[in-house]
């Protein structure tokens, strides 16, 4: 096993297949931890996540540790060539805790206090709950941290689990708070500048004044609000790294969490670099929303941002095999999409494929949740086969998918203080659902085969030939010294209306836009299209329905691309582009459509050198991504269709699999994943 903070790469070193393995429930059924072997060999597993809601079991009463048969199931699995993922059990807290200690259980925007029940549940300032976790996480780094099996620790479970009730409100969370405003801003004069907390009578006159957002109190002041949001996944953060702290004691194991893709309360860029490697919980609704591609958009959505929070691969932690209990409507994967939708994660940067769960609980409320082995039938089920299927697979493509990453040269602004923003500035429409508004700038990429990162507002964007900058509301630092240096040294960028409002204190610019001279425009208004009023955009000989927003700006050196046609700002610009330095600025006035959206992307990926390196034009539901290596590509043709697909190749190559050549056109099977590489080898079949 390698050690990162040596400098060495992480883990894994073979792409990993399993999953969450919860042995605890049925130590008192040794058959049926015998077939789990038996079952995890056939369905070619290598490793489990062990011990993630155990801590009843790990400490059955304060200070009593029984970690005897932990290391028997670990040590069976080592045995047998499986490895261990081991999880601090702190996202399930035992009675003796939370009935012991009342200051472990959260408390809620209402103001009251959580009693047992549930999980993900614990307030992260309590000393007890921090203290404890201390204890068992350290009890368990001397007990495990150099077993031979185990590969990584998982810190926790899903930090902040639902998002409603991520954040506590309780005495020592509101003195936490005080602390972090008082390292935030110095003085409350500073506070109350930044808070703008004249409005409404809000001047704050001593730090004990202070009280977070609860809806018995203080819910509008927007600058209280965003900075409540900043130390709420700070101060979960801080927990985080205290837990990391204590299994680093005895272990040089790499540390991960499983992350939510853009889970709202946490702000994952931040996250990311306490960590090891990020991972990724995963549960798309197949087949039950009304355009059934929407699903593997925002999957590759979700890989895109997790792998760019390190920009290196990172593992899928949870997906499932089939239904999901919690979905409105649980149904079954269909053949081939489980391999599919698996090789997407693969596609998009992930080196594992890893399930909740391995085997079904007979009882709680997830027993009825898909797994690789059911309550009956063990190997002879549709969907173990499935999933031995695709363990053999990934088997195969292990050594070559090692060697790559994605690395693309484009990226989309994605910021979660921009967002909180965004969603909590009472204008445009309310409420805003930011993701809503955003997603239909990734999709055309997603639709030309054309990866990209996903950086917010503190990343560098060295490197990149194209960045998109979606609704993007506040601007933070210096950030938009930034993206003027990235566009007079040639860089391609792409803004949009709802961009450039507010500060990083949530205050309004005054004065102008603050990137106006890089992109050529003077902005005046927004308006939100009158519901009984149709308007288009015309962009040459097309036009495009306008969906919400239509900002109002004047062009100051800008070329108009496109114009609004009707309504009082008939013939306003709607699309601009702006020659800066070396480099080139365009402004989306418009709110439109997909299609309206895919030309543009067209047009900026060509003028960037972006476009898809397999395939010039793809059919509806199909896509590529590419994965870079020293030794050349590999290429994830997918086909999310429940038909046959037909695609022309604009090179040849060898499928990755087989060996054999393909070239020009070919037809995908259903819900078929093709790997093609283009390496050396790949230039070479070109020469045949
Ligand atoms: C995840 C969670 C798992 C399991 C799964 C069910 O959010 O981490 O423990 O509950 O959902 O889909």
């Amino acid at each position: 096993m390698e050690n990162i903070r040596s400098g060495k790469p992480p883990l894994p070193t073979r792409l990993l297949h399993g999953g969450d393995y919860n042995p605890d429930q049925w130590l008192d059924c040794p058959e049926v931890l015998e077939e789990d072997i038996v079952l995890m060999k056939k369905a070619h597993v290598n490793c489990v996540s062990l011990g993630i809601f155990a801590w009843s079991r790990l400490e059955p009463e304060e200070g009593r540790f029984d970690f005897d048969w932990l290391e028997k199931i670990m040590d069976n699995l080592y045995e047998n060539g499986i490895y261990t993922i081991l999880a601090t059990p702190t996202g399930a807290m035992p009675h003796w805790l939370t009935d012991t200690y009342e200051e472990v259980n959260k408390v809620n925007k209402e103001g009251k206090r959580r009693i047992h029940g549930q999980r993900h549940n614990f307030c992260p300032s309590s000393p007890v709950m921090r203290e404890r976790t201390r204890a068992i996480d350290t009890a368990l780094s001397r007990r495990f941290g150099h077993h031979p099996g185990l590969l990584a620790w998982h810190l926790s479970n899903e930090y902040g689990g639902d998002g409603d009730w991520t954040d506590c409100h309780c005495p020592h969370c509101q003195a936490n708070f005080r602390k972090w405003l008082q390292n935030r801003y110095g003085t409350l004069d500073n506070l109350n500048h930044a808070w703008w907390s004249g409005f409404w009578s809000n001047v704050v006159t001593s730090w004990e004044q202070i009280h977070s957002p609860v809806t018995y109190g203080e819910m509008t002041l927007h600058g209280l609000k965003l900075d409540w949001k900043r130390f709420v996944s700070e101060q979960m953060l801080d927990f985080c790294k205290a837990e990391a702290d204590a299994v680093r004691t005895y272990s040089d194991a790499p540390v991960t969490i499983n992350m939510m893709g853009p889970f709202d309360p946490l702000n994952y860029f931040q996250w990311a670099k306490e960590l090891d490697i990020v991972s990724e919980d995963s549960y798309p609704f197949w087949h039950s929303q009304e355009d059934p591609l929407d699903p593997a958009v925002m999957a590759a959505f979700r890989y895109s941002l997790i792998r760019s929070l390190k920009k290196q691969p990172f593992l899928l932690m949870e997906s499932v095999t089939s239904a999901v209990n919690w979905h409105p409507r649980c149904t079954l994967k269909r053949p081939g999409v489980h391999e599919l939708s698996s090789l997407q994660a693969v596609a998009h940067g992930s080196n594992s494929v890893q399930y909740f769960q391995w085997r079904k609980s007979r009882g709680g409320s997830e027993k009825f949740h898909g797994a690789v082995v059911d309550h009956r039938n063990g190997e002879n089920t549709r969907v173990f086969r499935e999933v031995a299927h695709l363990g053999q697979r990934l088997e195969g493509l292990s050594d070559k998918v090692m060697k790559t990453c994605n690395r693309p040269r484009a990226a989309i602004v994605f910021d979660w203080e921009n967002r909180w923003a965004a969603e909590d500035a009472q204008a445009i429409v309310n409420p805003l659902n930011f993701l809503e508004k955003w997603m239909p700038w990734f999709r055309p990429f997603w639709e030309q085969g054309v990866d990209v990162d996903i950086v917010d507002m503190d990343c560098g964007l060295e490197g990149y030939s194209l960045v998109v900058a979606p609704l993007n509301y506040m601007y933070r630092g210096d950030y938009a010294q930034r993206v003027r240096a990235f566009v007079e040294g040639g860089g391609t960028y792409v803004t949009s209306y709802w961009s450039g409002e507010v500060d990083e204190h949530d205050l309004c610019f005054l004065g102008h836009h603050p990137l106006s001279d890089v992109l050529g425009i003077r902005t005046e208004d927004i308006d939100v299209r009158p519901v009984n009023m149709e308007n288009e955009v015309i962009w040459g000989k097309k036009r495009y329905p306008v969906m919400d927003l239509c900002a109002i700006v004047h062009p100051e050196g800008a070329q108009v691309l496109a114009e609004y046609a009707r309504d009082f700002y008939a013939g306003f610009p709607a699309l601009t582009r702006h020659s800066f330095g070396r480099g080139t600025a365009y402004f989306a006035a418009a709110e439109c459509g997909g299609e309206f959206l895919g030309d543009l992307v067209k047009l900026v990926t060509e003028e960037s050198g972006n476009t898809c390196a397999l395939c010039s034009a793809l059919p509806r539901g199909v896509t590529v991504t590419e994965r870079k290596g020293g030794e050349g590509s590999l290429f994830f043709l997918q086909n999310f269709n429940p038909e046959p697909a037909a695609v022309i190749l604009g090179k040849a190559c060898l499928d990755a699999e087989t060996g054999d050549t393909v070239t020009g056109a070919i037809t995908l099977t259903p819900y078929e994943c093709r790997i093609l590489e283009n390496g050396k080898e790949g230039e070479s079949a070109r020469e045949k």
